[in-house]
């Protein structure tokens, strides 16, 4: 029996790690994988998704800059892609696409479960309003963290990330000019993709305390920078995006295979590559 399709489209898409993560979890689990990756572009997206339907396509995740758009194109979405306003896995059900959101399910589960982070309680600054920051944002909060403070270059996409939250008072906005009055945080998270453009940050170090978890959504090159700020600011532990990266996918796989894979094995085999990996998912 020849394998269900499975694909991931974006542009640039030829960085991607997904097909080879897909691929180690298949050959773990005993279960044929054929994933590919579709470069595409946004005014492309929508025929090329349905000639992959039409072609056997069964499932398919989406990244940068299809992810608003798949949320549109979707007949029924999660109530966690609802809340991102973007949807990075996609699962064909009869003539339709249903659209899901493991982005934030992924850090959560990388940061409790490898990394052994207790978020309940916690102050999170989130730097960025993008799709990334939409997509983790709702489950830092199902994760049980105290209050969410977002902060990004456009404020405009902060303020609609905060109401897309329905958490007023938990969940706010503020200007980036204004990061030194905010006080200290125990988790700062970089949502941005600053780095792939060669921005810096400048980040007051009064957000940091004892506790502070610096977690870069980036991995590669693209973390250096901010990584380097959180060990020069004394934060007690930096994380970058691989083991996101990972468990987002193996969300994904569970929903399309129906059985969760192992994923420190394919962790550390791109632990190993990490000096040369991109960031392209
Ligand atoms: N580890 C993982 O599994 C994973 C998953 C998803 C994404 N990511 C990474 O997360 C990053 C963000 O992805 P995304 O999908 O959210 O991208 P996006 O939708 O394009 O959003 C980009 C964000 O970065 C901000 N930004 C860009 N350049 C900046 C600069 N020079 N200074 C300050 N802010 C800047 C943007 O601010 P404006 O709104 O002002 O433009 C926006 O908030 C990417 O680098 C991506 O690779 C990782």
């Amino acid at each position: 029996m020849s394998a269900a399709r499975h694909a991931v489209f974006g542009q640039p898409i030829a960085h991607s790690q997904s097909p080879r993560i897909h691929a180690a979890f298949g050959a773990a689990e005993g279960i044929a994988v054929d994933y590919r990756a579709i470069e595409v572009a946004p005014d492309g997206f929508a025929a090329a998704l349905e000639a992959f339907a039409a072609d056997g396509g069964v499932g398919a995740n989406v990244t940068l800059p299809h992810k608003q758009a798949a949320f549109a194109l979707c007949s029924s979405t999660t109530s966690r892609a609802q809340r991102a306003g973007a949807v990075n896995t996609l699962l064909r059900k009869g003539d339709r696409w249903h659209g899901d959101n493991t982005d934030g399910a992924g850090l959560v589960r990388d940061l409790t479960g490898r990394h052994g982070l207790d978020l309940r309680g916690r102050r999170v600054l989130l730097l960025g309003a993008g799709g990334a920051a939409r997509g983790v944002a709702p489950a830092l909060l199902d994760a049980g963290i105290l209050e969410m403070v977002v902060v990004n270059r456009t404020p405009e996409k902060a303020d609609a990330l905060v109401d897309a939250m329905g958490e007023p008072g938990r969940v706010t906005s503020q200007y980036w000019d204004d990061l030194r009055n905010q006080g200290d945080f125990e988790l700062i998270v970089n949502a941005t993709s600053s780095a792939r453009q060669g921005g810096a940050f400048n980040l007051p170090l009064s957000l940091v305390n004892s506790m502070t978890t610096a977690v870069d959504l980036n991995y590669g090159d693209a973390a250096i920078p901010f990584l380097a700020w959180a060990r020069a600011a004394s934060c007690r532990n930096s994380v970058d995006g691989l083991g996101m990266l990972v468990e987002q996918a193996a969300e994904s796989f569970q929903q399309w295979h129906g059985v969760r894979p192992q994923t420190d094995a394919v962790y550390a085999m791109l632990r190993e590559r990490d000096a040369v990996l991109v960031g392209a998912d």
